[in-house]
């Protein structure tokens, strides 16, 4: 009996699922028939399925204010979007259209608020909660958007001294946040995130810095637990020392009013297993209630930043296996039309897994494969799915080539990649120098290229 690849994936898994099915030998994405839509000769492409971020905004916002309602929670709930995970403007356009507020991390990404700004996609009362370490260009940019008159911004103090080097005109005070660091994961190398004012200092700074001074108000508590949310013993413990140190504040700061709980809700990475949003969220709801009752302070107003979540489902890259290649009895490889070094560096730098598919040729034997870029770097292989070690595809044939797909791939994966010359959090390419000796060993000096610009950075995301 032939064992086609259609029938492994539907013994394996739960298939079809939401946004991935078959109908005749291909892949349908979102009810999108991808062999239809990508030709064989525009591979390797990347693609965005823009509906997605409106149905996961508003799912979140559904499993939020379904726990907020159901457990009785005094406090509303706000969807931020983390600017990094995706700065193209066709995506900034999609969540602002869906009134999701927005988190921002560097200098240049407040260069990128303004220009939606100018585009008239957000306005004045918009919530910008900056956060990240801030050098002196991001906390400039921050002091003269208060001093234009946006009126919700956030800045989330990083460390105990950067209140001091805030200097603006208006009167109106500067809404602020403070980020806890939190602890790592125990097999992580540092004990305590690099992020974030020290856990034991967050009433001290307030006291010192805050509290009698009619420039700032502090609205917001913050941390971010670098696994993501996650049902662990890791997780919760994390949590309910964030949500200790709200209430400790709380007591002393009446003026406090949000708890920011940061990015990091999962998404689909296998067809094999989902992430349980609606508990997760309700448990985080009822801790959050649980531990603010016993202390007798009220609820706050939760924000989130998710980021991967927003955007992560929504790509895809599709490649073209170009040759099969046989180096051994044992290995064989599918050699792709590109590299996961230059286009998925999660791959290769953590290891990262995605849904991986192809668009034709379900109906085909399937066999055990290496997946293999054209870099020339040894690490520019995939090899192993999220449920098994391994990587099975249809067998090859004189048809058509083979396309396979890597999905939710939206989040990350370009600015790390370096589309166009675009960099993580919009961190600048460095001044470039040329250091020489003429031939009397004289030292000869050049600059090769100044450091890439805001201008030069938001043009190639559209702005
Ligand atoms: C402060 C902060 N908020 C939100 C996020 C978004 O995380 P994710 O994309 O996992 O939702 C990050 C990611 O690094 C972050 O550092």
């Amino acid at each position: 009996m032939k064992q086609r690849y259609i029938d492994l994936i539907k013994q394996t898994f739960d298939f079809p699922i939401e946004g991935f099915d078959v109908k005749n030998g291909h892949l349908h994405f979102y009810g999108v028939d991808l062999m239809e839509e990508i030709g064989e000769e525009e591979t390797p492409v990347r693609l965005f399925y823009l509906p997605k971020i409106s149905i996961q905004i508003d799912r979140a916002r559904d499993c939020f204010n379904g726990a907020i309602e159901r457990q009785g929670y005094k406090g509303s709930y706000t969807y931020c979007y983390c600017t990094k995970s995706s700065q193209f403007s066709f995506v900034i356009k999609e969540v602002l259209k869906h009134q999701a507020q927005l988190e921002t991390s560097s200098a240049y990404d407040m260069d990128l608020i303004e220009k939606t700004f100018r585009k008239g996609w957000l306005d004045k009362k918009t919530e910008i909660v900056c956060n990240g370490f801030k050098p002196e260009e991001y906390i400039q940019r921050i002091s003269a958007m208060h001093d234009r008159g946006f009126e919700n911004i956030y800045t989330v103090l990083d460390d105990y001294e950067e209140i001091d080097r805030y200097r603006f005109a208006r009167e109106e005070a500067l809404k602020i946040g403070i980020r806890v660091a939190t602890e790592e994961e125990p097999n992580f190398e540092f004990y305590t995130s690099r992020l974030g004012v020290r856990y034991k200092d967050v009433l001290k700074l307030y006291r010192e810095k805050i509290k009698d001074n009619p420039r700032f108000q502090l609205k917001m508590l913050h941390f971010f637990i670098n696994t993501g949310i996650q049902d662990s013993t890791y997780y919760w413990n994390e949590l309910n020392r964030m949500i200790n140190k709200y209430t400790e504040l709380k007591k002393i700061a009446p003026e406090l009013s949000i708890l920011n709980i940061g990015g990091g809700m999962p998404i689909r990475n296998s067809l094999y297993t989902d992430f349980d949003m609606p508990y997760m969220v309700e448990e985080i709801v009822r801790i959050i209630k649980k531990s603010c009752d016993e202390a007798g302070v009220d609820t706050p107003d939760i924000y989130s930043e998710f980021g991967k979540y927003t955007v992560g489902e929504s790509g895809a890259l599709i490649f073209e296996v170009i040759k099969e290649k046989k180096q051994n009895d044992k290995e064989r490889w599918y050699m792709l039309n590109s590299s996961f070094m230059t286009t998925m560096p999660d791959i290769w730098g953590i290891g990262e897994k995605f849904i991986m598919l192809p668009l034709n040729k379900w109906e085909n034997e399937y066999q055990r494969v290496n997946l293999g870029g054209i870099s020339c770097d040894q690490h520019d292989y995939y090899n192993s799915e999220m449920h098994i070690s391994e990587v099975w595809l249809p067998k090859l044939d004189k048809k058509e080539p083979l396309l396979i797909g890597f999905f939710h791939t939206g989040a990350y994966q370009e600015a790390l990649s370096g589309y166009g010359g675009m960099k993580h959090c919009l961190i600048p390419t460095p001044k470039y120098m040329i250091f020489d000796r003429d031939s009397k060993g004289k030292l000869k000096t050049r600059v090769f290229s100044e450091r890439q610009s805001s201008e030069q950075m938001l043009r190639l995301l559209g702005y």
